[in-house]
């Protein structure tokens, strides 16, 4: 039997998880510090660091109680190296390293995009090849998955991340971070079709460029300030979120025309948008294309897709020694 301790600390949420045997999810705690950051309208890294530390001995206690197991039960430590911030990382390496060396176990180096696309390993197999689509604060990708362990990535963005994006409009709207959820719910009250943005980069490849969209919605945003209408926060909301789910779905189909594979798995906060999930998945079913599903929790950073992504990658990461954080490690 294989049981994976995994630590995920490369932003700010600090996350701890027990893996069994590569597909159950014994336990996945975690400790989000948005509260804390929400004063300054984004991550503080030296902050985030801090915070990790502070909780990090607690949470693993906390995910071998849950899991009914000791350390004397884990036969593999787990740990995101990158991509993520420095500081924040390196809490969870050093306390993985520890782990690893005094259990005498193997240290599994995991790259976080490979953690978002294999959180679908929970409870289920994940078949090659497919599309993956990862839309979080810090990436914007389309990787081609032809099998396990080759990561080819055909699109991704240029500039801004689309979830960066959401936080720096709800944050001109003055309604708070992270903008993602906030502006999902302020959304649904709203007219989508009241305000056209242009969708970035419509008839031209499998990139992405969200930064003149912001500025664009930003630019609007300031414009309807100086009228002295109120600001009709739930038509931007709505029409800026349909035009991010318009701009995934057109790159995500044309993805497919260039690829052999038939099924889209997602992954990434981003993902947790029912408006934008909705969209994929309709766009899927037109063209015949499978989409796969994510629970949501599972979608916003967790320890448990790191744990996922080290049992189903060995051989790949076992050329990774020793461990850098943020090494530029490949996908
Ligand atoms: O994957 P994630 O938890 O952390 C990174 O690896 O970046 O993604 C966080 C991002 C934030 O930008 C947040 O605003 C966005 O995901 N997000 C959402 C939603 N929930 C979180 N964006 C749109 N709609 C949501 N419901
Ligand atoms: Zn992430």
């Amino acid at each position: 039997m294989k049981m994976i301790l995994a630590i995920e600390t490369s932003c700010d949420d600090t996350s701890v998880a027990i893996i069994k045997n590569g597909k159950t999810i014994l336990s996945n705690v975690l400790s989000s510090q948005i509260k804390s950051h929400q004063a300054y309208g984004g991550v503080v890294p030296e902050l985030a660091s801090r915070l990790h530390a502070e909780k990090i001995n607690y949470l693993i206690d906390k995910a071998l109680n849950d899991a009914a197991v000791t350390f004397q039960d884990i036969t593999a430590c787990a740990v995101t190296v990158g991509p993520g911030l420095e500081g924040a990382l390196l809490v969870g390496v050093s306390v993985a390293k520890v782990i690893a060396s005094s259990l005498n176990i193997p240290l599994i180096p995991v790259n976080h995009i490979h953690g978002h696309i294999y959180a679908h390993l929970a409870d289920h197999s994940l078949e090659c090849p497919f599309l993956s689509l990862i839309v979080s604060g810090g990436h914007t990708q389309l990787i081609h998955v032809p099998q396990h362990d080759s990561f080819d990535i055909i699109g991704k963005t240029r500039d801004d991340a689309a979830g960066e994006v959401f936080d720096k409009v709800a944050r001109a709207l003055g309604l708070g971070y992270p903008g993602g959820p906030i502006i999902e719910k302020t959304a649904q009250t709203g007219d989508a079709t009241r305000f056209k943005f242009t969708i970035p980069m419509k008839h031209d490849g499998l990139d992405f460029s969200f930064s003149g969209l912001k500025t664009a919605v930003i630019q609007l945003i300031k414009s309807l300030e100086q009228t002295d209408e109120p600001l009709p926060i739930a038509d931007i909301c709505a029409s800026f979120q349909k035009v991010v789910a318009d701009t995934l779905v057109i790159k995500t189909m044309r993805a497919f025309e260039t690829i052999s594979a038939q099924r889209l798995i997602v992954g990434g906060g981003v993902i947790a948008n029912t408006y934008i999930t909705t969209a994929l998945a309709d766009a899927c079913k037109k063209r015949g294309i499978d989409y796969i599903p994510i629970p949501r929790q599972l979608c916003t950073d967790n320890a448990a897709m790191i744990g996922l992504a080290a049992y189903c990658l060995p051989t790949y990461y076992q050329n990774l020694q020793p461990i850098r954080v943020n090494s530029g490690l490949p996908l």
